[in-house]
């Protein structure tokens, strides 16, 4: 019998979510959203039957859900998880995990009473380039990794002024904390080891002026609150020895937007990369994923061939999901390493409000 699953939030992610709930034989049974002419749209081009206004609504209309995707401002995504976790429905969750580490603990401990699968969309895992790395990884090509250094960086992206992107109370920071899946892709390739220090800066120049707006026609929002950073910089450091360098921003002189993960290992360094042309627009981009290595005295870079995917891996995170609840595959990532990572992020506003290193 097919997963039964119901998504709430219509947003521009939620198209992702269902083609990879679909393509992995899931039913998507219901749609929620505040919204209700976003929510019935989306519904109509998923061919989802049933829609309503909250997650409540969905839970007492479909008691026999099996599992639940969170597609909504950050603010919500732990009190939404708490509530389908105490329903007894595995949870799906957009990035990031919650606001702080503090939510994150309590949605993983939630998880463990209901004993029900908890999971995070960090789509980059799920990229033709992760996989393949993971290979390399895992064959001891690349030994155990020292160094790496993960970016997400614009030159002009910042989603809109005075939504919720922009307002702190809504989605606990700026790129920070938007743009954490490259940190994420980082302690993913090392092992998730558990981080200890951190000393990071964060920067806010360009975050009120308009000519830095990204070019997603989110809509601004008059006397709406812009109050996060523009972009942060930081050094992570780890109980195993390992570091971590990291650079994300919505606004920054840069040549142009890069997402990429750059490390050195013992025996092979590598890079997963994909370079927009413009920033958030995907026609132009280049993906890359190569190693580097020394043989026979000589330095040799080897470019590995994936198939393009445009989505970054949202559609395949997604069915993993599914499948994890299914038992077919393992999952992608766990809340163990959601609440390691949002200590770092919090350690990182900490650092950079106090001017002082933090210990994790
Ligand atoms: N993984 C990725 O690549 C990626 C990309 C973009 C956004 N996101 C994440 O997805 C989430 C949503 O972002 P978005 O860009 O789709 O936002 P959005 O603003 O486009 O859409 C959010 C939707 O949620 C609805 N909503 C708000 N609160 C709700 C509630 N309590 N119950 C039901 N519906 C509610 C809104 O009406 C809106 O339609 C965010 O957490 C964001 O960080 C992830």
């Amino acid at each position: 019998m097919s997963t039964k699953i119901a998504i709430i939030g219509a947003g521009g992610m939620a198209q992702h979510h269902a083609a990879g709930f679909q393509q992995a034989g899931a039913d998507i049974v219901a749609l929620a959203d505040v919204n209700q002419i976003a929510a019935e749209r989306v519904a109509k081009s998923f061919g989802i039957g049933r829609v309503f206004p909250t997650l409540a609504a969905v839970l007492a209309a479909v008691p026999d859900l099996d599992a639940v995707s969170i597609i909504v401002p950050n603010k919500f995504h732990a009190p939404l998880a708490l509530e389908a976790l105490a329903a007894g429905k595995h949870v799906f969750c957009e990035k990031p995990p919650a606001l702080n580490a503090r939510e994150a603990l309590r949605m993983k401990a939630a998880a463990e009473k209901a004993k029900r699968t908890l999971m995070f969309n960090f789509n980059n895992r799920a990229r033709p380039e992760s996989y393949a790395m993971r290979d390399y990884l895992a064959d001891g090509t690349i030994g155990r990794i020292n160094t790496c250094q993960a970016k997400w960086i614009r030159r002009t992206g910042i989603p809109g002024f005075g939504g919720w992107f922009t307002t702190k109370a809504l989605s606990g920071g700026g790129p920070l904390i938007d743009l954490l899946h490259m940190v994420d892709l980082g302690m993913h390739f090392m092992g998730y080891p558990e981080p200890e220090y951190i000393l990071a800066r964060t920067f806010d120049e360009h975050i009120r002026d308009k000519t830095f707006k990204g070019p997603w026609s989110i809509p601004d929002v008059a006397n709406g609150v812009t109050d996060v950073e523009a972009a942060a910089h930081g050094f992570v450091t780890f109980a195993t020895g390992q570091a971590l360098s990291f650079q994300v921003s919505w606004a920054e002189m840069n040549k142009r937007e890069e997402v990429s993960v750059t490390f050195q290992g013992q025996k092979a360094g590598g890079l997963v990369q994909r370079l927009f042309g413009i920033d958030g627009v995907d026609s132009t981009s280049i993906d890359a994923c190569e190693l580097y290595v020394q043989e026979h005295g000589r330095s040799v870079n080897r470019a590995i061939v994936v198939p393009p995917d445009p989505a970054m891996g949202r559609v395949r995170s997604a069915m993993n999901f599914i499948r994890t609840i299914e038992g077919t595959e393992l999952p992608l990532n766990t809340p163990d390493q959601a609440v390691s990572l949002m200590k770092i992020i919090d350690g990182a506003y900490k650092s950079a409000a106090t001017g002082r290193p933090v210990a994790l």
